[in-house]
């Protein structure tokens, strides 16, 4: 199969990241030349740890500020790229972009059902007064989470998130709840047992197809970036060194050199 060429569809959501450059201590764990993200519904980031693939999507938030480069944002409905490197965060979240372990949680503060209205309520759309003056969006709301309440069934969602996992599935529907355009997730199935995580993988991706939400995921399960992504990415030593068709990344020579080992072909 001949290499797929980057195809960012301006019908997507999707960021243009160039000459971003990162060092920590004088070391550069990050140097992306030119890359675009989220021209698919579902695109995977893969890559050997230390790759740089939580620094790269950090940049992107800005939680970590670039030595130098730009970060643009489109929004996929025509209008033109947002420079997005200077933005402060909470006006990531108002454009659409949108990472899971991005806000500090205060789970021992506040109870699930209030941490997944506090997401309803800061929505793009929504104004915050709103929710708590106005039934109709109130009730909306309302009806959204305990839908998501009843898929993804919590302890207590009136009490807090205690275990690990309960907390990642909390922070991946407050994702949710905030309608992102642009989705980066982190490795968000860690921790999840594996029907609750085959059940959030699945509505993600129905969301990237009937919503138009582009996602690009990290993930080590490897068995969840070849089942969900279209499109991947494969990164080491702070580069991006192929992207390309899932298939034809997991067979390529240097993914199985630098990432896979040689017993994972054909697997
Ligand atoms: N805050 C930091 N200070 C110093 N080095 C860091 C910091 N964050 C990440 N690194 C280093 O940057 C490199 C890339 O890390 P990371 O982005 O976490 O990789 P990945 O997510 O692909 O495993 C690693 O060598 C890591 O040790
Ligand atoms: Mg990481």
């Amino acid at each position: 199969m001949a290499e797929a060429t980057v195809t960012a569809s301006a019908g997507r959501p999707h960021l243009r990241i160039e000459g971003a450059v990162k060092s920590f201590d004088g070391r550069v764990v990050v140097d992306v030349a030119d890359l675009t993200l989220g021209g698919n519904p579902v695109e995977g980031l893969i890559g050997p740890n230390g790759a740089g693939k939580t620094t790269l999507m950090r940049m992107i938030m800005h939680s970590i500020k670039l030595d130098k480069g730009k970060v643009t944002f489109y929004p996929g409905d025509g209008s033109r790229g947002v420079a997005i490197s200077s933005l402060p965060a909470h006006a990531m979240a108002s454009l659409g972009v949108v990472k899971t372990n991005q806000v500090i949680q205060d789970f021992e503060k506040l109870t699930i059902w209030d941490s997944l209205l506090l997401a309803a309520a800061r929505r793009r759309e929504e104004r915050p007064f709103r929710i708590f003056a106005e039934k109709r969006v109130w009730a909306r709301n309302t009806a959204e989470i305990k839908c998501y309440l009843e898929e993804f069934p919590f302890a207590n969602p009136y009490g807090f998130a205690k275990s690990a996992g309960e907390k990642k599935l909390l922070d991946i529907l407050r994702c949710l709840l905030l309608r992102p355009k642009l989705l980066l997730l982190d490795e968000p199935t860690a921790g999840l047992p594996a029907d609750v995580r085959d059940r959030v993988m699945q509505t993600i991706k129905k969301k990237a197809g009937d919503e138009n939400v582009s996602v690009v995921i990290v993930e080590h399960d490897l068995n969840v970036i070849w089942t969900l992504s279209d499109y991947v990415h494969f990164m080491a030593e702070g580069s991006v060194l192929l992207q390309g068709d899932p298939a034809w990344i997991r067979e390529h020579e240097t993914v199985v050199e630098k990432y896979l080992g040689k017993g994972h072909v054909g697997h």
